[in-house]
């Protein structure tokens, strides 16, 4: 039977251990995802290894690690599309707490900052709505590709300006602010933009796009962060 090497990342910050990797050999079936090679050790062979994960399909954002030195959500990833020795490490720029599973304080402090809603002037209507908020197509293009994040953190793990200032709000942040900021039913427009106007705001960006390279549901936050530059510079 054909079996996959998987090289997992170990620490426990309550035990004398030092962080180390340990090797586990699973056997391959069609279909196999990163996690289910995860959850086979830890049903199996190793029940103390640490990791997150919820849905399993790609929704929640909870199973994000790095593997074979790319972040990338373990249960949207099929082992064949990695290879057969597997290098699985927590996701970087987010804590480590044990083994595979990091924290994400920091990274949801950053998200909540940037009012991740829409605010509305309208509090009476918001209270008792007596008709809908219409959107044309071409108003709904401007963000929605951006409402497809699930917060799963890849993209912030990706950065390099995030990895040399923790302060950088990050791509999944900045891109947030911009789908609000382009939604025509928001009305906090130079609010927003005063969030992200900053000495470590959206000017920091190096246009590295990293983070779209590793975005699992095909969001461009360095094009979000560019739009916002844009809508910067016109006030
Ligand atoms: S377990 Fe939910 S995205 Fe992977």
């Amino acid at each position: 039977m054909k079996t996959v090497r998987f090289s997992v990342y170990r620490f426990d910050p309550s035990s004398d251990k030092k962080e180390r990797y340990a090797t586990y050999e699973v056997p391959y079936k069609t279909g196999m995802t990163v996690l289910d090679g995860l959850l086979y050790i830890k049903e199996r062979l190793d029940h103390t290894l640490a990791i997150r994960y919820s849905c399993r399909m790609g929704i929640c954002g909870s199973c994000g690690m790095t593997v074979n030195g790319l972040p990338r959500l373990a249960c949207y990833t099929q082992v064949k599309e990695v290879g057969w020795s597997l290098k699985v490490e927590p996701l970087r720029n987010h804590p480590h707490v044990r083994d595979l599973v990091t924290n994400f304080d920091e990274f949801f402090k950053k998200h909540k900052s940037v009012k991740p809603w829409l605010v509305r002037t309208d509090s009476r209507e918001q209270e008792s709505p007596t008709s809908q908020y219409l959107q044309s197509d071409a108003e709904l293009e401007k963000y929605i590709q951006f409402s497809y994040c699930i917060s799963c953190g890849l993209c912030y793990s990706a950065c390099p300006v995030v990895s040399s200032l923790p302060e950088f709000p990050g791509p999944q942040a900045l891109a947030l602010l911009y789908r609000y900021l382009a939604d025509s039913r928001d009305q906090s427009r130079s609010e927003r933009l005063k969030i992200v106007d900053e000495a470590v705001g959206i000017w920091r960006c190096h246009f590295a796009g990293s983070c779209s390279q590793v975005c699992p549901k095909g969001v461009d936050p360095a094009l979000a962060i560019q739009l916002l530059r844009r809508e910067m510079m016109r006030g």
